[in-house]
């Protein structure tokens, strides 16, 4: 896993308050697509720092689980937030072996299945661990971006990328996974779930005051993918 996640956890959690992509584009375009929090058990699948645990736990929530595979991500949240999250180190490539099957209404899982090799085994635990009527949201990198940054420019290829970026505020790499949109569509349908949104996001209007030109780059350039997902009762 990338540096940035383990050994920069903390300055990862303070460049992500407040900053354009995740502030004030990602996290006001996941949370456009939750509902229903007030008395849901939450699983976040991938939490990070807990930016959005403590969000979630502002709605009321009756259970909130936070998964990560970073040590020190979940230490964090357990640091900031105590016995109110179940929190715990999992590998999401491994699935979710410690949900039990039916128990979570809503699952979010922000920016982080770009991380995640094969897609299906997933979201068939996705499925098992959802609550019939219960719904996923999660979002990821759009796969129209990612396949500028494409080695063999074939997009229906899977193909792990190495970048490096500035997040915070210094160069680290970065490895993730860019598939087309197909391969995430079809991993979710073999589950079982049923996508009842997809967006593209909505940069909101106060980044242009704070940078013009990533502004105009996300108004006009795809950059994330936001899905919904229900498990039909
Ligand atoms: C971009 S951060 C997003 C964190 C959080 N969801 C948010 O939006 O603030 C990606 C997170 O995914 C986690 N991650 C990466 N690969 C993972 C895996 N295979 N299983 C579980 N978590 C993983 C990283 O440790 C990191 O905390």
């Amino acid at each position: 896993m990338s540096d940035m996640y383990t050994k920069h956890a903390h300055q990862y959690d303070a460049a992500i308050q407040n900053n354009i992509y995740n502030a004030m584009f990602e996290r006001p375009s996941t949370i456009e697509l939750l509902s229903h929090l007030k008395g849901a058990d939450v699983l976040d699948m991938g939490c990070g720092s807990g930016v959005y645990a403590n969000w979630i736990l502002s709605q009321s929530v009756k259970k909130l689980t936070c998964v990560d595979a970073s040590s020190d991500m979940i230490n964090l949240v357990k640091n900031k937030f105590g016995p109110q999250v179940n929190a715990y180190v999992q590998n999401l490539n491994q699935g979710l072996p410690i949900e039990a099957s039916s128990s979570a209404d809503v699952i979010i899982s922000p920016l982080v299945l770009h991380y995640v090799e094969d897609l299906v085994p997933l979201f068939s635990e996705v499925y098992r661990v959802l609550k019939p009527g219960g719904y996923m949201v999660f979002s990821t990198h759009h796969p129209f971006n990612d396949f500028s940054a494409s080695p063999s420019s074939n997009y229906f290829r899977r193909e792990l990328i190495e970048e490096t970026w500035d997040t915070i505020g210094m160069p680290v790499k970065v490895k993730f996974y860019r598939r087309s949109l197909m391969e995430i569509t079809e991993a979710i349908s073999r589950s079982g779930l049923i996508i009842s949104r997809i967006t593209e996001g909505c940069a909101d209007e106060s980044i242009q005051t704070k940078c013009e030109s990533t502004y105009r780059r996300l108004t006009s350039h795809p950059n994330f993918i936001f899905f919904r997902c229900e498990k039909l009762k």
